[in-house]
């Protein structure tokens, strides 16, 4: 056998390693590759698509899998409505079209609920709260959102603090470096290419935390709206919408969510 053969052969080698290296370790280990409502062991079996760079609410842990206080809280959604679920990372933008085409049947990413999502999205109840968070280099001067008007500010591409600050520097402001990833437009801000980062609370205040030598400042403002978090479903996908309401009915009510969350969401 030639040379050739036998690199192939080998790359088909490293890539099944690999393959078999990444799995997430779900319990089932369906590689099933299409998102319908499947019935695993007598329960149905729903595919959850996430975006896993939003620590702490969706990430990847040392060993790859994915977790977060978002994943516990839709495997306690997932007891109580008595469904299994898998996770699947698809990255941020990604994850919308796959909702949309069926590849998996809902999203959980602390994706907020709003008025231009609903026309192309259903949604669940509420179950967590949020609203945007300023940080900025511990020695800048910026002191509220007003101050952002003429500075540079990087975003998650897509999410609610890009569409903030849109609000207030106008749709095309060249002054807006929108990222693909949270942590990507946070190291851009920390590298000198921002001058500030907006984005949910809750994900930079963790940033700030678990990077203490980044010296950091956060910054609040009352003009940032409250937010809600829904899980994502396919328009019109009444079957697991009520699966994923019935579920976060039952954990609201047993005070499981807030054991998770540490607040009431009404
Ligand atoms: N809550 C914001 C939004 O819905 C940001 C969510 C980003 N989530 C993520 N996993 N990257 O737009």
């Amino acid at each position: 056998m030639n040379r050739g053969k036998w690199l192939v052969r080998f790359a088909f080698l490293v890539m099944a390693i690999f393959l078999v290296g990444c799995g997430t370790g779900s319990k089932n280990g369906s590689t099933g590759d299409t998102g319908d409502a499947a019935e695993a062991g007598g329960k149905k079996k729903l595919i959850v698509g996430t975006d896993a760079t939003y620590a702490p609410m969706e990430y990847m842990d040392e060993k790859g899998n994915i977790v977060g206080i978002d994943i516990d809280i839709v495997k306690a959604v997932a007891e109580a409505a008595g469904v299994e679920v898998e996770f699947r990372n698809y990255g941020w933008d990604p994850l919308f079209p796959a909702v949309n085409n069926g590849e998996v049947d809902f999203a959980v990413s602390s994706i907020t609920i709003n008025e231009e999502r609903k026309e192309s999205f259903d949604f669940s109840d509420p179950y967590y709260i949020a609203s945007q968070l300023i940080l900025v280099p511990e020695d800048s001067d910026v002191e509220s959102f007003q101050d952002l008007k003429d500075k540079r500010v990087t975003v998650q591409n897509g999410t609610t603090g890009h569409i903030v600050v849109q609000g207030l520097q106008g749709d095309t402001s060249s002054k807006i470096l929108a990222a693909e990833t949270m942590p990507l437009a946070i190291g851009e801000m920390i590298n000198g290419n921002a001058d500030a980062s907006v984005g949910d609370n809750v994900v930079m205040i963790d940033y700030q935390k678990s990077n203490p030598k980044v010296k950091l400042k956060a910054v609040e403002d009352d003009s940032f709206e409250k937010e809600y978090y829904g899980l994502m479903v396919k328009k019109g996908n009444q079957e697991v919408l009520d699966i994923l309401n019935e579920g976060i009915k039952k954990i609201k009510e047993n005070g499981k969510l807030k054991e998770i969350t540490g607040f009431d969401v009404e």
